[in-house]
């Protein structure tokens, strides 16, 4: 009889909410947060209390949601079938575990949410909340409800005096954004043949409108995370706000893909990830030095499997801790410095350093190495090695 609302305040989650208090009969509790979506969230204040909200929840979740989730991610390099940053994904654990808090401590039985019973969210979400609360009820109003198009959602809102923003112009595009990225699905995207018009993207510039001057950018790491950029430390957030900035005016980050859902559909989407794009860049190039190889392919091999839980809702999971840990523990050695280049949508790494580093020029040197290197030991290393395709091929083996 009480139920927490993941709330945006938009159309969408009012007529949620107004719903839910009348197929419910229940009192609603909103939760809004600021996960640097890049718009007020305020407002949401007054819009639930004119709809009767009495507890209503706002919160600024940038920095948690950066340090706790967008930063161990990265410490993985993770990328969904090679191309996604999971940008909307890692954010939805956040918001199921603040549901769960936020129905502890008001008494509630249940949650619910805006995602469609189509998508990804929906998993995430439900699969956080069970996690953390097994007996938790959801309550998923767009697997239930006869509110089946536009149109009928317009005509519930106009109906229950919900305000519809005539003025400002409604995007055709089913949207989600936070400090990691901005995603556009629908509309004429439906058309993986269709190019997205260059006015859908909101956060970066084209590449060929990207001034014709690159830019330097120094990241500092420290255990796998970036702390500092040219040399001013930064929180979490911080560096991420600073990044996508720094990303969008030089036209990094865009992408359009077809991507699988874990219920089973192929789906299109574009996005903006300007800064988690260099982020990902400068992570691979610190490693590139610090790591040891085998860890490296290690962690390299395990990656397409901590995406995949990722994407597909298990970041409350043993499997996805595990990996963590493991992740984790490859980082103490992470540190140092990158130097980016950006142009024009491109990045490439002008420099790396680290006290950490493995890097040894006197061994790798083309030049005399004053015997660091006995050159005699790789005929021995190579002959074993070759071994047994030697024995194969005198007995007539095809190579
Ligand atoms: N396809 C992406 C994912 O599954 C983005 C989902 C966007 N969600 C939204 N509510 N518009 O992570
Ligand atoms: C939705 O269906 O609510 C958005 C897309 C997704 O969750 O994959």
């Amino acid at each position: 009889n009480k139920v927490v609302l993941a709330y945006s305040g938009g159309l969408d989650t009012s007529v949620i909410l107004k719903w839910l208090q009348e197929t419910y009969g229940c009192e609603v509790v909103t939760f809004t947060a600021d996960l640097g979506q890049g718009e007020e969230v305020e407002p949401a204040r007054a819009k639930a209390q004119k709809l009767g909200v009495k507890e209503i929840y706002i919160e600024d979740l940038r920095e948690e949601f950066v340090r706790d989730f967008v930063f161990p991610m990265f410490r993985a390099n993770a990328i969904y079938e090679g191309e996604y940053l999971l940008g909307t994904s890692i954010a939805r654990p956040l918001i199921a575990k603040r549901l769960v808090e936020i129905a502890n401590q008001t008494g509630a039985d249940a949650v619910s949410h805006g995602a469609t019973g189509k998508g990804n969210d929906q998993v995430r979400f439900e699969l956080g909340a069970y996690a953390l609360k097994p007996g938790i009820q959801v309550i998923a109003p767009w697997r239930e409800w006869d509110l089946t198009s536009r149109e009928r959602l317009l005509a519930y809102a106009e109906q229950h005096g919900i305000p519809i923003e005539r003025h400002g112009h409604t995007s055709p595009y089913s949207m989600d954004a936070n400090l990691l990225h901005i995603s556009y699905e629908g509309g004429i995207l439906e058309d993986p043949w269709a190019e997205a018009e260059e006015s859908m993207w909101r956060w970066s510039v084209s590449p060929e409108q990207a001034p014709d001057a690159p830019t330097y950018v120094e990241l500092t790491f420290a255990c796998g995370d970036v702390v500092a950029i040219d040399g001013e430390a930064m929180s979490p957030a911080a560096v991420l706000a600073k990044l996508n900035a720094l990303g969008g005016a030089n036209g990094i980050g865009r992408l359009d893909i077809v991507e699988n859902r874990y219920v089973g559909m192929k789906s299109r989407g574009c996005y903006e990830t300007p800064g988690g794009t260099i982020l990902m860049k400068a992570h691979r190039a610190i490693e590139s030095i610090t790591l040891d190889r085998e860890a490296a392919h290690l962690k390299d091999e395990l990656m397409p499997r901590y995406a995949s839980l990722i994407y597909n809702g298990y970041w409350w999971s043993p499997e996805r801790r595990m990996l963590q840990a493991m992740i984790d523990a490859s980082q103490t050695s992470v540190n140092g410095v990158v130097r980016l280049k950006l142009y024009k949508g491109g990045i490439s790494v002008a420099g790396r350093k680290s006290d950490d580093s493995l890097f040894d020029a006197s061994i790798a040197t083309f030049e005399d190495d004053a015997g660091a290197y006995d050159q005699k030991d790789a005929a021995g290393f190579i002959k074993l090695n070759a071994l047994r395709l030697r024995i194969a091929a005198a007995r007539g083996r095809k190579a």
